[in-house]
Parts: C-alpha cells; sequence; structure tokens
C-alpha cells in the first residue's frame, strides 16, 4: 500500500497496511474496519472470564493522556490495557508539569524517556494526537481517545461492534444521529464508518445552527423535522449538546431542544419497532434523552460502554502488532543491506 504525506494513512499504516498509530478512520477501509471489529469479537470472552487477562501487551507500559474529561473512554482504556497485561500509566493533567506551563512536546519527550510504549491521547485541539505521531519516537503508538471537533475513532468502532451485535451487519440498516452534530467528533467518525462498512442510508436530524456548513459531503441526508427523520429507523444514536465547545447562544432553550430534538417514547415509536437506541455518553436525562427511553428496553447505551473495552482492547493490540511488524521489516532491511 503506497500513501502521500497529505493521507494520515502514511502515518496510521505500515507499508503492508497494518494498523501502527489509531488517529482516524479516514482512508481506512471495509477489511480493516471489519478486521477491528472481527478481534474486538474475539476479546469479548476475555471480559467474561474470572481472571481477565491475555499477555498480548506484557512488559508493555501504556500512558493515558487526557487533557480534556473522560469517564468511560478512560476508565475503559485503561481496562483494556490491564486486560492486555500493560503496565498502565494515568498522567493527572491537572497535576502534571502542564499547569506550570510545560509544553506538549515536552511532556511527551520526558514521557518518552520513560520508554514508554504507546500514549493514549485526548485533547481540545484538533488534530493533536496527528501532531504527536508525527514526532514520537519510532516503536511508539499513538491512540487517539478523541480529538477537538475531529475524531472519536474508537468510540465509533465501538457503535459498529454494538450495532453488529444487534443488528447482525451492516447492509440496508437506516441509522440516524441525532444531536449537536456540529461540535461532535463522534458524529463525524460514526459517518465515517457506516459509510465505509456499508449501512443503507445515514441520516443527522438537528436543528440548521447545530449542523456543519456542507454536512451532507460527510456522506448522510439532513433531517430538520425530527418526526419524519425517525421514520422506519433501526438505530438512533441520539448526542449530548456539547455547551462547551459552543460559541454564542445556538438555541432558543434547551426545554425548546428537547421539545423538538428530544428522544421520548412517542417519537421512538416512529422508529422500527426493534429500534435500537444509542448514545456515546455522557446523557443529559431530559435535555437530548427521556428517562424511560434511556433505560428502556430498546436502548443499547451500557452494551456500548462494556464494548469499549473489547475495542480498545483490539486498536492497542493491533497497533503495537504493527510496530513490532515494522520494525522487524526495517532490521531485515538494513541487514540486507549490510550483506550486500
Ligand atoms: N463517549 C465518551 O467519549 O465519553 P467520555 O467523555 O466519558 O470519555
Amino acid at each position: 500500500m503506497t500513501e502521500n504525506a497529505a493521507s494520515p494513512n502514511h502515518l496510521q499504516l505500515t507499508r503492508d497496511g497494518q494498523l501502527r498509530h489509531f488517529l482516524t478512520l479516514d482512508g481506512l477501509g471495509r477489511e480493516l474496519l471489519t478486521d477491528i471489529l472481527d478481534t474486538a469479537d474475539s476479546f469479548i470472552e476475555v471480559g467474561e472470564r474470572t481472571i481477565k487477562k491475555v499477555p498480548l501487551l506484557r512488559g508493555r507500559t501504556v500512558v493515558n493522556l487526557f487533557f480534556e474529561a473522560s469517564t468511560r473512554t478512560r476508565s475503559t482504556f485503561e481496562l483494556a490495557a490491564k486486560r492486555l497485561s500493560a503496565d498502565v500509566l494515568n498522567l493527572d493533567i491537572n497535576t502534571s508539569a502542564t499547569s506550570k506551563g510545560e509544553s506538549l512536546s515536552d511532556t511527551l519527550l520526558n514521557l518518552e524517556a520513560m520508554a514508554s510504549d504507546m500514549f493514549v491521547v485526548r485533547h481540545a485541539q484538533s488534530g493533536a494526537p496527528h501532531f504527536i505521531a508525527e514526532s514520537v519516537t519510532p516503536g511508539v503508538a499513538i491512540i487517539n481517545a478523541g480529538d477537538g471537533r475531529h475524531a472519536h475513532p474508537t468510540q465509533a468502532m465501538l457503535d459498529m461492534l454494538t450495532i453488529r451485535q444487534h443488528k447482525g451487519g451492516f447492509e440496508g440498516l437506516k441509522v440516524a444521529i441525532v444531536g449537536d452534530i456540529l461540535h461532535s467528533r463522534v458524529a463525524r467518525s460514526q459517518i465515517r464508518a457506516l459509510n465505509e462498512l456499508g449501512a443503507g442510508q445515514i441520516r443527522v436530524i438537528a436543528p440548521g445552527t447545530l449542523l456543519p456548513r456542507d454536512v451532507e459531503s460527510l456522506g448522510c441526508t439532513v433531517e430538520y423535522d425530527m418526526g419524519k427523520g425517525m421514520k422506519d429507523l433501526d438505530v438512533v444514536i441520539m448526542l449530548r449538546l456539547q455547551k462547551e465547545r459552543m460559541e454564542g447562544a445556538l438555541l432558543p432553550s434547551e426545554r425548546e431542544f428537547y421539545r423538538l430534538y428530544g428522544l421520548s417514547q412517542e417519537k421512538l415509536a416512529l422508529a422500527h419497532p426493534q429500534c435500537i437506541v444509542m448514545h456515546p455518553g455522557p446523557i443529559n436525562r431530559g435535555v437530548e434523552i427521556e428517562s424511560a427511553v434511556a433505560d428502556g428496553p430498546q436502548s443499547v447505551i451500557l452494551n456500548q460502554v462494556t464494548n469499549g473495552i473489547a475495542i480498545r482492547m483490539a486498536v492497542m493490540a493491533m497497533a503495537m502488532g504493527g510496530q513490532v511488524a515494522e520494525r522487524q521489516q526495517k532490521m531485515n532491511e538494513l541487514n540486507e543491506r549490510g550483506q550486500a
């Protein structure tokens, strides 16, 4: 596989197409996404054992670097690394030297000097994990745990695993993503994954103020009326209003937003009777979703959380495997040149 320097894949794939960093779903084909889902499937059983461990990352050091708040992503990355037998370091940014003005580059240089093998990075700036991957020591894998509005690739993959478990596949599926699409890195990664995996219809349902300009170019259709958008859906994915990224007033009020775009039992009844309800979390009850729906029989929200561990185990194991394969390939090439 050849990639030019403008493609994210010159960074995240080895020359023979294996994962070595996981930064974005852009440019990753159906075969690799399916490989991640299949690998995650094989790790689900590990979480059901009394001793929930496999030795794939034994002796490796994984550093969780979260520059933004997180409950689900950070905890499931930590559990995933531990279930792969890695040593895990959680850097508390609030009490780290970052709070004394140390730059991201200097923090990373110091953590690399501790012989770290993998950084899991969440950052408010879009592109921060990509920037780190460009300069990190060869052999160290970078995993994107959510960057700005850009991407949240492991979230989208755990969502795809949950959809595949409940629906058997993607062909012909009608999926809607509802709410604050404008500020959502999750929606961007989900639309990318759903398109690559062959979903039948991908709709976004939102007021115009919460949609990115040219949203259709992401590979979806737009519906402003939730009543129409819910019709015949197989999967509805609700999103939180991301107030921390909002500049100015984009909504008349939360009450008005809930009336028009909140998922109530009445609105859910417009979808296919077997429609599943998803949400990446954290949920805001009574703002984008009614409690009776979030806790109801069609909700798979907590399945998503459980699947986060298996997906993150898969991505970490595959990226470390790609780094090892690449190092071996380079050593072989050096040996061959030395012998020539
Ligand atoms: N879905 C998600 O990213 O949740 P956290 O912010 O809790 O990690």
